[in-house]
């Protein structure tokens, strides 16, 4: 028997990631860039056991027992990693053996707060290490058809997941851009607005928006392009304005996209909309950009502040939305201040 405990981060898109044009190869159409958490605050732990003696492949979620069917998500990983390894010469445990999976999430799941990618980059990557194969691209592509957005949580700092032009993916990867200290004093404030189940999935939102929505080709084919140049380069400059209008912006096209959808997607709420706008005035009041908003598949608020603006942010957050005032509709759940970090690590191998 050999046990493999790793524990992966969670990122948060500044261009997002909606649309496929392959639904099984989970290939997007259009690139999306990231910014990947510290493992501190939010993080998924998996815990991969092998074993000659088991007699069949078991998986759990947060301590329920989920199923290991034929074809799914899961399967494809798994047949993935064993091609890696069969490729690789591994040796150090038979793709014969079964497994049994132990997964847990330390935020909430399905939320909106990009548990599926911080959990299938944490079970790809602990399979790998399993089986000895070494971080790389083409790793990526195999945690891509767990969760598209998975593949960018195989590294830190900031992460494009490039779409690829190649029928079979193996160009749709993801790659750093910069490391986490490239720009060390760049935080995250999460508010967590509602920790409920989101109302519909990210892949059937997209899925139905790529049916219905007339705005996502223009989104994918003009704008997103433009974007990703424009955000490398303010990355690259350390440009916190640039950095911070294009992050808004785009947050605001994928809800429009949601919106434009039939039926239309609803992820953001009150809260959310109040949230988004006390960013505007307080970026007012301070005179040039200080914050930047970005909501997920989810009413839960990401913003980006430098780290010397943090104790001020939260001061302002803190008294607008108060904790206690859970009756007025602006009360949040909970905050934390994650950095940027770095990729996977590998816990217990024994
Ligand atoms: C809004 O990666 O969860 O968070 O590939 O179908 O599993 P599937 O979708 P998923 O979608 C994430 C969408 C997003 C934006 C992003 O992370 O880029």
């Amino acid at each position: 028997m050999i046990s493999v405990t790793c524990v992966a981060p969670v990122n948060i898109a500044l261009i997002k990631y909606w649309g496929k044009r392959h639904e099984d190869l989970i290939l997007p159409i259009n690139d999306s860039i990231s910014m990947t958490l510290s493992t501190d605050e939010l993080c998924a732990k998996t815990t991969v056991t092998a074993s000659e003696t088991f007699e069949q492949n078991r998986m759990w979620l947060n301590g329920d027992e989920v199923p290991f069917e034929e074809g799914s998500r899961l399967t494809r990983c798994l047949k993935e990693v064993h091609r890696l390894a069969l490729a690789n010469g591994s040796q150090k445990v038979s793709p014969s053996w079964k497994i049994h999976i132990a997964s847990v999430n330390n935020f909430p799941t399905a939320a909106g707060l990009a548990s599926s990618a911080a959990g299938y980059a944490c079970l790809v990557y602990s399979l790998a290490r399993l089986y000895d194969i070494p971080l790389s691209e083409e790793l990526t592509t195999v945690a891509r058809q767990g969760s598209g957005s998975a593949c960018r949580s195989l590294y830190g700092g900031f992460v494009q997941w490039h779409r690829g032009a190649l029928d079979n993916g193996s160009d749709s990867v993801a790659k750093q851009i910069a490391s986490s200290k490239h720009w060390p004093n760049m935080h995250v404030l999460i508010l967590v607005v509602n920790d409920e189940r989101k109302k519909t999935a990210s892949t059937k939102g997209m899925q139905q928006a790529v049916k219905t929505s007339q705005l996502i080709r223009h989104r994918a084919d003009k704008v997103v392009p433009e974007r990703i140049a424009q955000l490398t380069d303010a990355i690259e400059k350390r440009d916190f304005q640039t950095f911070a209008e294009i992050t808004m912006k785009d947050s605001n096209q994928f809800h429009a996209i949601a919106l434009d959808t039939y039926p239309p997607c609803v992820y953001m709420n009150d809260v959310s909309h109040k949230i988004a706008s006390f960013v505007h005035s307080y970026n007012e009041i301070m005179g040039s950009l200080h914050a930047a908003y970005t909501f997920d598949a989810g009413p839960n608020a990401c913003l980006y502040v430098l780290e010397e603006n943090v104790p001020e942010l939260l001061d302002a957050v803190q008294k607008v939305f108060p904790s206690d005032s859970m009756d007025s509709g602006t009360y949040l759940r909970g905050l934390s201040v994650p950095k940027v970090d770095s990729t996977p690590k590998i816990g217990d191998v024994h």
